[in-house]
């Protein structure tokens, strides 16, 4: 089964970056992957380095992605960016909902739902981010949290748009901590989502989606994680913010699945 399905590894560089730096980083990438051609790639800049880094990806295979929008297709939403700008900036993935917005931002179940909807009808892939908090794990309600998370984001979607996107399984006591998961803590929860994204939507659609793990994913953790059967990529934080060491978790990555 997960042959079928490519790799996927996204840098998700949140707060980082000036656009001189962007487009330092992305021009390493593109020489340090420019054979590299078993594995989507995506870079995922801050709003303010897309249209740079657009244009510097113009001839290449590394795709473009933003770390958040909003639902509504433009008017009187001051700061706000929506799916088809992103679009027009040159992005085809944008993250959704991940732990940081829920966190800091106030992201609610409804509106996850609302931006997934939203960067599908824009033509983008959403990457749908779920995961626990140590306190959750603790208390043994991971599963709980994993399921209204999904529910919450994907309940009312149409099949052929949830076999579109990616969910990144991304435990929020690993984000950043150097503590990552252990494959088989990560394959556990990965499982438990496939299994819930088989009972709503049915087998094609669990067999085709695209699973990331996110949290302090590093060169060397990349392989055995991506060996597990169920999970399909990663998504990464720090390690992507420098070329050498998201060019060599690209490069585990396309080893582990080719195995
Ligand atoms: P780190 O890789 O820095 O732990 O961040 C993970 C993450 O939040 C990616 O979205």
């Amino acid at each position: 089964m997960k042959a079928l399905r490519r790799p996927l590894i996204a840098g998700n560089w949140k707060l980082n970056k000036t656009v001189k730096e962007a487009v330092e980083l992305v021009t390493l990438l593109k020489r340090l992957l420019a054979d590299c051609q078993d594995v989507d790639v995506v870079v995922c800049p801050p709003f303010t380095a897309l249209g740079e880094v657009s244009e510097l990806l113009i001839e290449s295979e590394i795709r473009l992605g933003a770390q958040d929008l909003y639902w509504e297709e433009k008017g009187a939403f001051t700061g706000e960016v929506s799916g088809s700008l992103l679009k027009d900036a040159g992005a085809s993935f944008v993250i959704v909902g991940h732990s940081e917005r829920r966190q800091f931002f106030h992201e609610t179940h409804e509106t996850v739902h609302k931006k997934t909807k939203a960067a599908l009808k824009s033509g983008l892939v959403p990457i749908v981010c779920v995961g626990e908090t140590l306190k959750e794990r603790e208390a043994d309600k991971t599963f709980e949290v994993l399921e209204a998370q999904i529910k919450g984001a994907l309940t009312g979607l149409g099949r052929e748009e949830v076999e579109g996107l990616a969910v990144a399984y991304e435990p929020v006591w690993a984000i950043g901590t150097g503590k990552v998961a252990t494959p088989a803590q990560a394959e556990e929860a990965h499982v438990f989502i496939r299994t819930q994204i088989l009972r709503e939507f049915g087998e094609d659609v669990a067999a085709a989606l695209r699973l990331l793990y996110g949290g302090s994913v590093k060169p060397d953790n990349t392989a055995e994680l991506m060996r597990e059967p169920d999970i399909d990529g990663a998504l990464v934080g720090g390690a992507s913010l420098e070329a050498q060491s998201f060019s060599a978790i690209v490069k585990n990555a396309a080893g582990a699945a080719l195995k």
